[in-house]
């Protein structure tokens, strides 16, 4: 597959192919920026939801310093996370202290604008309630409402995983609930996690995939058959949205088509 960009009729999905993990992050950061200008210009603020795991770090690390910095209307972003592990916030696994690290440390969101998830608290029940709560409050939600993210960002694990949705996991199945907290059985502990609907309900969904150990699961999420059990990651499609996925040269490198050509997502 060659870099550049292939865009779906039918379901709004996007592919675009970096040359590798530098570009991949510098597109990312070009496409952030954007999207957050266009959400503050739209509706007064950019709602945002990060993801964990190492591929987000250089795009964050990026949007941290010029020229990414000063472009990005920072008082008027809302962050939370897509998930987090079950763990306290300054825990080396923590998707909060790897994103506070590397970004929120550096820019200047207000306090009460970013919501972590309380991954500390030993009851994971309580914890997954709390931040649908805190969900709710922040978008202003009645009961039964689905918050809609102007954008989610998102990995993917070699196993087809996005967010802590695990291949298998019940909580694939979640129709109402905004958050719950999965026992992983590979990882053989809990995790927090936002789930499908409101995945599917964001502006925008935007899978940053990089590294060749990704490529034979990225081929099933995007070129697979329709099998009666997907990956994970492939469930996300944002009805009145778009997923994007923006994936380097060695993750694409199975990829049947060209993506300069239209495919029905
Ligand atoms: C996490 C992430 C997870 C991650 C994938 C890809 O908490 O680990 O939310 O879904 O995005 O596992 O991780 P890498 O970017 O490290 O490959």
């Amino acid at each position: 597959m060659a870099v550049g960009r292939r865009r779906s009729e039918v379901r709004a999905r996007e592919i675009v192919v970096a040359a590798d993990p530098a570009a991949l992050a510098h597109m990312a950061a070009d496409h952030f920026t954007r999207l957050a200008g266009e959400s503050v210009a739209r509706a007064g603020r950019f709602t945002l939801a990060l993801a964990g795991g190492s591929t987000p770090e250089r795009l964050y690390a990026l949007l941290a310093v010029e020229p990414y910095r000063s472009c990005i209307p920072w008082g008027a972003t809302h962050v939370f996370w897509g998930d987090e592990r079950c763990v306290p916030p300054g825990h080396a696994e923590s998707n909060y202290r790897m994103a506070t690290k590397t970004l929120i440390r550096h820019v200047p969101i207000p306090r009460q604008q970013i919501h972590r998830m309380r991954g500390e608290d030993p009851d994971v029940d309580q914890a997954s309630a709390e931040y649908e709560r805190e969900l709710r409050e922040a978008f202003g939600l009645q009961a039964g409402g689905i918050p809609r993210f102007d954008l989610i960002l998102l990995g993917m694990g070699r196993d087809g995983h996005a967010a802590s949705l695990f291949p298998g996991s019940p909580a694939l199945r979640e129709v109402t609930r905004l958050v719950v907290a999965p026992y992983v059985d590979r990882l053989q502990t809990y995790r927090l996690t936002l789930t499908l609907p409101v995945l599917n309900a964001a502006r925008e969904a935007l899978f940053l995939v990089s590294g060749r150990d990704k490529a034979l699961m990225l081929r099933s999420v995007l070129d697979g058959p329709r099998g009666t059990d997907p990956p994970p990651a492939r469930l996300v499609s944002p009805r009145d949205g778009i997923v994007t996925w923006l994936i380097d040269l060695d993750a694409a490198h199975l990829l049947e088509r060209s993506a300069t050509r239209r495919d029905p997502g």
